[in-house]
């Protein structure tokens, strides 16, 4: 769990061996889920131009952010990268389907995000599975659900959750990226551990 780190720059775009991709898979799709909802499903993309077009839409997207930082912040998010789409050997992308297993999913009733929470399940045991088999991870957020639902032949109904980027990489670095470029540091436990009750604290 420590050793697992969003990679982007580390890909070597070699490629992901059938058995391991499948292990890996298997992994996320062992994961908890709101009434046995199971609302995930997993795309995987290897085509160049399918890849291309995401990268480019993403590369979009991080001006967008960008414009709305200042002077300080701006500076440190230019030496960020965000993404590893081309760099990766594939992409897989994760999606949630609110009608898988509806209309009575037992325990979703009064939080409707449950479904989405064990979508977040499905990733992170790819992501840790993954990590086990040696791949590297990175997961991109930069996009609009319906550039992505259009690209890949989505559904409307279907959210688009993840695009993960996935490969071999050269080394799992020690440090988050963001920590590393000053963006902002893992809080200590203490920070966010309460006894009994939610105690108030300045957000940092
Ligand atoms: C929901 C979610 C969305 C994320 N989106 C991006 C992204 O678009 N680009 C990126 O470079 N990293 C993205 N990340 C990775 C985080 O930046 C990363 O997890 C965090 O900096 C901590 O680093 P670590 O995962 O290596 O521990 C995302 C992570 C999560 C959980």
């Amino acid at each position: 769990m420590h050793r697992r780190r969003d990679t982007r720059a580390e890909f070597t775009g070699e490629p992901v061996p059938e058995a391991v991709l499948r292990r890996v898979l298997a992994a996320a799709h062992a994961a908890p889920s709101v009434g046995l909802s199971q609302p995930w499903d997993f795309v995987v993309v290897r085509d160049e131009s399918t890849r291309r077009a995401f990268r480019d839409h993403v590369h979009a997207e991080r001006s967008v952010f960008a414009a709305q930082l200042d002077g300080e912040r701006a500076e440190v998010f230019s030496r960020i990268k965000i993404e590893g789409v081309l760099e990766s050997s594939l992409g897989i992308v994760v999606t949630y389907d609110p009608e898988r297993g509806s209309p009575a999913v037992l325990g979703r009733h009064a939080i409707a995000d449950a479904g989405l929470y064990s979508v977040c399940l499905a990733i992170q045991n790819l992501w840790l599975a993954a990590t086990a088999e040696g791949l590297g991870v990175g997961w991109v957020s930069f996009y609009r659900e319906d550039f992505l639902r259009h690209l890949l032949g989505i559904p409307g109904r279907v959210r688009p959750v993840a695009w993960l980027c996935v490969g071999p990489v050269r080394n799992l670095p020690d440090t988050p990226d963001l920590e590393r470029h000053g963006w902002r540091s893992r809080l200590p436990l203490d920070d966010v551990l309460h006894q009994e009750r939610y105690s108030q604290r300045t957000s940092r």
